[in-house]
């Protein structure tokens, strides 16, 4: 086991309290693509930047998150600043959100690398050319000259994945990695990672509220509801026997739109 979430609540104290999760349980096995499908709200991203121990300073949690068998909330400051830079990476929603809009692709490629402790040059400048390569990028100078808004979203979100995998992570997180992209480029972008996982040893956990996404990618799901988890099954299991009166009425509206 990879990872292990352990009756995991979070409640944000903004303006009003948000019960965000509610005794969340599952784990992460070595090597496999587990599906999370929620709707909007329904505390998806809560629990990936809880696995990154990047909640805000005030939110009340409760329950464990194990990683390789340490709880990552007793973590020292530095082997934090290793399982958020190299150990687990992250592929955010918004992508362009990510990048500084007046540096250039390539120093902030680099600069990620030098933050992950990587100083000697050549090595920075070979590690991204390979990582270019892996996710189909050219790997000459032209988009490492850019700067993020003169690349498309299909690209910006490539190079993304090739900074998450830059490092070698364990565990990715891709939280919503093809929302903001059209349907062809978000099949070129799932076809990617699944060779990816192929390619690499990764396990990777898979955010979206999309079934026809979780059908593709996911080897077993963690539905959410409003914070709780509703079912965990294998995928053929989650579309041919649900357990959950709430999975039933999301393949419901999934076979729907389907047909
Ligand atoms: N920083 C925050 N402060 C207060 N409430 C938040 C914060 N982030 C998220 N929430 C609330 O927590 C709930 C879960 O949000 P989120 O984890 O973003 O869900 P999802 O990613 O599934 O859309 C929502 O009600 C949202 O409004
Ligand atoms: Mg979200």
């Amino acid at each position: 086991m990879l990872l292990n979430v352990n009756k995991l609540s979070v409640k944000y104290r903004a303006r009003k309290f948000v019960e965000a999760l509610k005794g969340v349980s599952f784990n992460v096995e070595e090597g496999e693509i587990l599906g999370i499908v929620g709707e909007s709200g329904s505390g998806k991203s809560t629990l990936a930047y809880s696995i990154l121990n990047l909640l805000p300073q005030e939110t009340e949690i409760r329950g464990e998150i194990f990683f390789e068998g340490k709880n990552i909330f007793s973590l020292s400051p530095k082997e934090l600043k290793i399982l958020r830079g190299k150990t687990i990476a992250m592929i955010p929603q918004e992508p362009s959100a990510s990048f500084n809009p007046v540096l250039s692709i390539g120093y902030q490629f680099q600069e990620f690398l030098r933050e992950a402790g990587i100083k000697d040059k050549d090595k920075i400048s070979y590690i991204i050319k390979d990582s270019f390569k892996r996710v189909m990028l050219e790997p000459g100078e032209r988009i490492i000259n850019s700067y993020p808004h003169q690349l498309s979203g299909g690209q910006i979100q490539r190079v993304m994945i090739a900074m998450a995998i830059s490092v070698k992570p364990k565990l990715l997180i891709a939280d919503e990695p093809t929302s903001s992209l059209d349907v062809t480029i978000e099949s070129q972008i799932v076809n990617l990672i699944l060779q990816l996982r192929k390619e690499l040893d990764l396990s990777i956990i898979f955010i979206t509220h999309n079934l026809g996404l979780i059908k593709v990618l996911a080897d077993r799901v963690v539905v959410l509801y409003r914070g709780e988890v509703k079912e965990v099954n294998s995928k053929d299991y989650l579309f041919t026997s649900p357990k959950d009166d709430y999975t039933k009425l999301l393949l419901s509206v999934y076979h729907e739109m389907d047909s």
